[in-house]
């Protein structure tokens, strides 16, 4: 090997109160829309929470189905409602909150493969970073300042 590519990535860890106002919002948003997942197979119930340019905040969550590959994850869900619906306005963060309906506890939920390639999507349409805020299990919120710390090797050939 004579040469590598690195890429340091990061999260930052804000504790409650540190919380901005704003993103206690988002995330409020998102755990009560996650109690309506559709989540038999799994049990694990997501909610996303998606803040628009214009102050528009919407919400979904996962919806599985028995034909297991057809289910969709909330982060994709949320994005395919907002966008289709508001092609025009710019999506600013999305907030993640999970809970295992066995113990009724928080799980940490950073978003699939397939949901980090959505946001990317979107961020290449407005040509601006989405931030993704996660809650994990101690109520602090990660916040990825956009796509490139979590899916920093992504596809993007077919813009450049
Ligand atoms: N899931 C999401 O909705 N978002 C994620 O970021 C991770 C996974 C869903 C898919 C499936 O319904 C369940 O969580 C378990 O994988």
């Amino acid at each position: 090997m004579t040469k590598k590519i690195e890429i340091k990535v990061s999260l930052e860890v804000f504790s409650k109160n540190e919380w901005l106002s704003e993103d206690a919002h988002l995330i409020e948003k998102a755990k009560s829309i996650l109690e309506n997942a559709h989540a038999p197979y799994s049990n694990f119930l997501v909610g996303a929470a998606l803040l628009l340019e214009n102050g528009e905040v919407f919400v979904a969550n996962n919806q599985e189905n028995v034909s297991f590959p057809v289910g969709i994850c909330a982060e994709r869900a949320v994005l395919s409602y907002a966008m289709g619906n508001f092609p025009n306005d710019r999506p600013v963060k999305i907030a993640i909150v999970a809970k295992r309906r066995v113990n009724n506890q928080l799980a940490t939920v950073t978003p699939c493969g397939l949901c980090r390639q959505t946001i990317n999507e979107y961020e290449v349409k407005f040509n601006h970073p989405i931030e993704i805020l996660m809650l994990n299990p101690q109520e602090e919120i990660l916040k990825a300042s956009g796509i490139d710390q979590l899916l920093p090797f992504r596809f993007n050939d077919l813009n450049s």
